[in-house]
C-alpha cells in the first residue's frame, strides 16, 4: 500500500479521537504485512491514566483479532483543524511496537499531510530497543 493511502486513513481515524481533556486529536492505521489495515485513535478518560493512544488502540485491535505481522503504521496528530507538526509516537507507543514488530523493517511514517511525511525504521525511531530478543 502506499503512504499516502495509509496517511490518508489514518486521518479518517483522527476523526474518531475522544479528546474531551487534551482536545489532541490522533489518529494510526497499522499495515499488515497481508495488507489488511486496522484504524486507531486516542481515547481519553476522565482519570487521565486509562487514557490510550492512537497508536496502541490500533495494534490492540489488530493482535486481539489474530494479526502478528506488521509491515508499518502511519501516525497523525494535533488540535481540531490543519495539521502543523508532526505527533510522534511516545515512548510507551514504541515500546509497543518493539514486542510486534521488526525494528530494523517496521516503518513508522508520522505525517501532516499525504504528501508530507517523515517515514522512519522502528530502529531509528526507538535505538537501542528491549524487545522479544532480548530475553
Ligand atoms: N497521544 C497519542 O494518541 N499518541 C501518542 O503517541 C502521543 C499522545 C495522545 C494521548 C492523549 O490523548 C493526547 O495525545 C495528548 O497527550
Amino acid at each position: 500500500m502506499e503512504n499516502r493511502e495509509l496517511i490518508r486513513l489514518a486521518l479518517e481515524a483522527r476523526e474518531m479521537a475522544y479528546v474531551p481533556y487534551s482536545k489532541y486529536q490522533v489518529g494510526a492505521a497499522l499495515l499488515t504485512k497481508a495488507g489488511k489495515v486496522y484504524k486507531g485513535c486516542n481515547i481519553e478518560n476522565a482519570s487521565y491514566t486509562p487514557t490510550n493512544c492512537a497508536e496502541r488502540t490500533a495494534f490492540f485491535k489488530a493482535v486481539s483479532e489474530g494479526e502478528r505481522e506488521f509491515a508499518a503504521i502511519a501516525i497523525v496528530g494535533g488540535y481540531a483543524g490543519v495539521l502543523t507538526g508532526y505527533a510522534y509516537p511516545c515512548g510507551v507507543c514504541r515500546q509497543v511496537m518493539m514486542e510486534f514488530c521488526d525494528p530494523k523493517e517496521f516503518r513508522v511514517i508520522t505525517a501532516v499531510s499525504e504528501e508530507e511525511y517523515i517515514d522512519k525504521t522502528l530502529e531509528e525511531m526507538l535505538p537501542y530497543g528491549f524487545g522479544p530478543s532480548s530475553l
